[in-house]
């Protein structure tokens, strides 16, 4: 006789073990594709992100956050940046030596999971940056770009920061200011921090390229490449606890990926010991009302990270 097996019964469900074997290799994978913590980020309000930037800032009210959940395997997450520097043993190459950033860094295959060199008091990572900026100021590694700016867009910010905004590129607005997210871009830029209680003041803001690229085109590879020591540079000295990653040339950039930002976008990434985050570039949110909601739960999931609740 042939009887067909029942479709369920007992032995159709995972047994512990089974259920056990397959959150490892889940774990796994996520590692692999470059998960470090999976967000537990409540992303429910995301359609009323038009009021909430309307609203005016509420006061900062952290709750104790959850912690992240750490992939098996990953090194743990920095401590906050804000929190009182220790002395530095030693300062980052490319900062503390001008000469050794001309040349683009060379850096290893796994650098996202390395630590940060050693944090430096608060003075001198004020002092290593505005060396850094001078240096970057009289930049003629690409061609083009020394023709056409107007001058360098270094970056600005608290250098205790706890969550930096990586941008793209100056525009033509930040061109004539040399002060990066100045145009209508930026003003969004600036209400998507504040939705997030914070300040402009709070943050650091910088771009993937120093210099306004013609036209306003995308950057090109070679000039990524160019200007990366100097974003690695800041990032080093900065340490902080969060990057918001803003579009793909950022988000390609750090992460060193080829996945566009709607598969990068919703979970934490690492870079060094930062927490990154991948959302949409304000200049894309300005043109596609719908990518709002979306951007609105990206951040959601930092400020739950943080312990900020609205
Ligand atoms: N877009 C960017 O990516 N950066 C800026 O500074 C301004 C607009």
């Amino acid at each position: 006789m042939n009887a067909t097996p029942p479709t369920t019964d007992s032995t159709d469900q995972p047994s512990a073990a089974e259920l056990q074997d397959s959150l490892v290799a889940t774990a796994r994978h996520l590692q692999r594709i470059g998960v470090l913590h999976l967000p537990a980020g409540d992303a429910a309000a995301g359609s009323q992100w038009f009021d909430q930037l309307a609203a005016p800032v509420a006061s900062q009210a952290p709750v104790a956050s959850q912690g992240p959940v750490a992939v098996e395997g990953v090194p743990a997450a920095a401590p906050p940046a804000a929190a009182p520097a220790a002395p530095a043993a030693a300062p980052p190459a490319a900062a503390a030596n001008p000469a050794s950033a001309a040349a683009p860094a060379a850096v290893p295959d796994g650098e996202a999971n390395t630590p940060y060199p050693p944090s430096l008091p608060i003075a001198d990572r004020e002092t290593q940056l505005a060396q850094l900026a001078a240096q970057v100021a009289g930049c003629v590694r690409c061609d083009e770009l020394v023709c056409y700016r107007k001058q360098t867009v270094f970056g600005e910010g608290n250098p205790q920061a706890r969550v930096a905004f990586f941008g793209e590129a100056p525009g033509a607005d930040e061109d004539r200011q040399g002060r990066p997210f100045v145009g209508r871009a930026g003003q969004l830029l600036t209400k998507m921090i504040e939705a997030c209680t914070l300040r402009r003041e709070d943050v650091y803001i910088l771009n993937t390229l120093k210099c306004r690229p013609p036209e306003n085109r995308n950057p090109l590879p070679h000039e990524l490449d160019n200007c990366r020591s100097y974003f690695e540079a800041q990032f080093n000295l900065i340490q902080p606890e969060y990057i918001v990653c803003l579009g793909l040339f950022a988000a390609q950039s750090l992460l060193r990926s080829k996945l566009s930002v709607g598969r990068l976008r919703g979970r934490f990434h690492a870079y060094h010991n930062s927490k990154v985050l991948v959302t949409y570039h304000p200049s894309y949110l300005l043109r596609t009302a719908s990518a709002k909601r979306l951007a609105w739960e990206d951040l959601q999931i930092m400020m739950a990270d943080m312990g900020i609740r609205r």
